[in-house]
């Protein structure tokens, strides 16, 4: 049985990756500084499937307690989840995220390097193609990423990209989110943000929660059918799956390999808000305001590549996206009640 190192384990992406993991008899190391994830996650973890994954509070920056990890696990493979995320932020401290991203994979890749572990799978983001010129993203295109996380994402990818160039053992995947969304489908894990949302589907989760009164549509006037901004959402699950694949890929290939993960079709903000209320039964109510600064129109994936290498392709709709996250959003309402 393999082991596998999960940094950011109890995160959204990394909690349903290590489901994932589990239920395909891998075995599990978590390590996670909990900067913006909740211990419980463990144990719903657990309860999804009835097995336990070892986990370490730390941080990834943290070179002794890495080289502890690796002395005291047989690990053959490491994904990296453990970053942060918020587009906002990162431009108002920008050394928080070169820190935390860049500087905390590269300690991540030495300590590993130094254990003689060799493969290795990346949570990038469809933001390092910035602009393109195209709407349909393919991974040969120009990446300009146009904000700090993006380019936090895109040095990594680089970083990556020339130690694969340096060590042909080592096996690598960069892959490139579009928009995750959804959750897991015993409603027991899913994406909780904390404060106000800044991403569509939690305001809406909120908003059907009573929690919130109103979504802003951020544009009404984009040169889309609706009029309102077109993105490639996809299923947390779906994602997960892609992980355990890349892993699969990378057991038999070395090299880097850089793959987007979408579904390749692209939904309206308001397509997204009349399936939520169709499967919720809740009535969201929105009023149009200025596009949001940074936005573009329309964006989706050419997930062509994860097909034809990884044998992967989402398989869920919007409706089970929707259906997903309303489970979440009750379920973490009774919990905390
Ligand atoms: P998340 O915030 O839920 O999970 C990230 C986890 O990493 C959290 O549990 C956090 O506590 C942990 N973490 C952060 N910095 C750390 C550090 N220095 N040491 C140890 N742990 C640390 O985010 P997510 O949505 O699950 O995203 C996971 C990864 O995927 C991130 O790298 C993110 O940039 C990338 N990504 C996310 C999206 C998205 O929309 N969710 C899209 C594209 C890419
Ligand atoms: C954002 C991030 C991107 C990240 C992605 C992952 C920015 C600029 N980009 O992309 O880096 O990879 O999340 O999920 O933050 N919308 C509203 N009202 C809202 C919120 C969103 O109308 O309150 C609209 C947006 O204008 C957009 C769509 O909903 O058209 C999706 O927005 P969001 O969920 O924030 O994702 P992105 O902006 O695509």
């Amino acid at each position: 049985m393999k082991t596998i190192l999960v940094t950011g384990g109890t995160g959204y992406i990394g909690s349903h990756t290590v489901v994932s993991l589990l239920e395909n008899n891998y075995k599990v190391v978590i390590l996670d500084n909990l900067c913006n994830s909740k211990i419980s996650t463990l144990a719903r973890i657990e309860k999804i499937s009835s097995k336990t994954p070892d986990f370490y509070q730390g941080d990834i920056r943290d070179a002794t307690l890495l080289a502890s990890i690796f002395k005291n696990h047989p690990i053959s493979g490491v994904i990296h989840f453990a970053g942060l995320k918020a587009v906002g932020e990162s431009q108002k401290e920008p050394l928080k995220y070169y820190e935390n991203n860049v500087t905390g994979s590269i300690t991540l890749l030495n300590e590993m390097f130094k254990a003689n572990v060799k493969t290795f799978v990346f949570s990038s983001s469809a933001t390092v193609y910035g602009e393109p010129g195209s709407t349909q993203y393919e991974e040969g295109m120009s990446t300009i990423p146009i904000n700090v996380y993006g380019r936090t994402k895109f040095m990594i990818e680089e970083v990556l990209r020339d130690c694969a160039q340096a060590n042909p053992d080592f096996s690598v995947a960069c892959l490139r989110y579009f928009n995750p969304v959804g959750a897991h489908q015993s409603g027991l894990i899913g994406e909780n943000p904390v404060g106000t949302p800044n991403n569509l589907m939690p305001y809406v989760g909120q908003i059907a929660m009573g929690k919130l009164p109103m979504l802003k549509v951020f544009g009404n006037d984009y040169p889309t059918p609706d009029g309102t901004g077109l993105r490639d959402y996809i299923h947390v699950d779906d994602l997960a799956k892609g992980h355990v694949l890349a892993l699969s890929y990378l057991e038999k290939n070395s090299g880097a390999l850089t793959v987007n993960l979408g579904t390749g079709k692209p939904y309206s903000v308001l397509e997204m808000i009349a399936a939520f209320e169709k499967v919720s039964g809740k009535n969201i109510p929105y009023e149009f305001v200025d596009r949001r600064s940074g936005d573009l129109a329309e964006y989706y994936a050419n997930p062509s590549l994860a097909k034809k290498l990884l044998y992967w392709q989402a398989e869920h709709g919007i409706e089970r996206m929707c259906e997903d996250t309303w489970r979440f959003y009750q379920q973490v309402e009774l919990s905390h009640s």
